[in-house]
C-alpha cells in the first residue's frame, strides 16, 4: 500500500470515529429518565448512601442487613419509611428528609415488581439465561 493511502484510509477512521463519538454524545444528552421521576431520584440516593455496602438486591450486595428486593411488599410502604426515619442499632440513622425516604420507597417498591430476591429459588434454563419464578 502506498503511503498516501495509508494516510487517506487513517483520514477516512479519524473522521468516522469524531462522527460516531459526536452522535454517541448527542443522543445521550437527551436521555429524558435521568433525573426522572421518583424511583430514579431514590436509586441514586441508594448509590450515593451505598446501601448497597450492607443490602442485597436480587441477592447481589453486603450482608450486614437483609435483601431487599421484595420487602416493599413483604413489609409494607409505612414499615420501610419507619426503618428509614430513624434507623435501629444496627442500621446506621442516615438523616433523610421526607423527600429522600418517599424517593427510596419508591425505588424499592420498583425493585419489588421487577422479581424476586431469592437466588436459589430462580430457575436456569438449559441455555444458561435465569427464569424469574412466579411471586
Ligand atoms: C451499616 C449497614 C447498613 C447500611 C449502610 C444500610 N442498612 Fe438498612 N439495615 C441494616 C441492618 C443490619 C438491618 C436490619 C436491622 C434490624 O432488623 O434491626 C437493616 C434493615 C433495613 C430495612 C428493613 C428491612 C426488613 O426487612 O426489616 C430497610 C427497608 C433498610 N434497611 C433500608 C436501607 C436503605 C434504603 C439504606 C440506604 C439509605 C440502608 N438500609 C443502609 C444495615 C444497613
Amino acid at each position: 500500500m502506498k503511503d498516501y493511502h495509508k494516510i487517506l484510509v487513517f483520514a477516512f477512521l479519524t473522521i468516522l470515529f469524531f462522527i460516531y463519538t459526536f452522535s454517541l454524545y448527542a443522543m445521550n444528552a437527551d436521555f429524558s429518565s435521568i433525573g426522572g421521576d421518583s424511583a430514579d431520584r431514590g436509586k441514586r440516593i441508594w448509590q450515593e448512601k451505598n446501601c448497597t455496602g450492607c443490602h442485597q438486591i436480587y441477592g447481589l450486595g453486603g450482608f450486614l442487613g437483609p435483601d431487599l428486593t421484595n420487602t416493599y411488599s413483604e413489609r409494607g410502604n409505612a414499615y420501610i419509611k419507619a426503618f428509614l426515619k430513624s434507623g435501629t442499632k444496627t442500621m446506621p440513622d442516615f438523616k433523610l428528609t421526607s423527600h429522600e425516604i418517599e424517593d427510596l420507597t419508591e425505588y424499592l417498591k420498583s425493585i419489588d415488581q421487577s422479581g424476586i430476591g431469592r437466588p436459589s429459588q430462580l430457575k436456569i434454563n438449559y441455555d444458561g439465561t435465569i427464569a424469574q419464578p412466579e411471586k
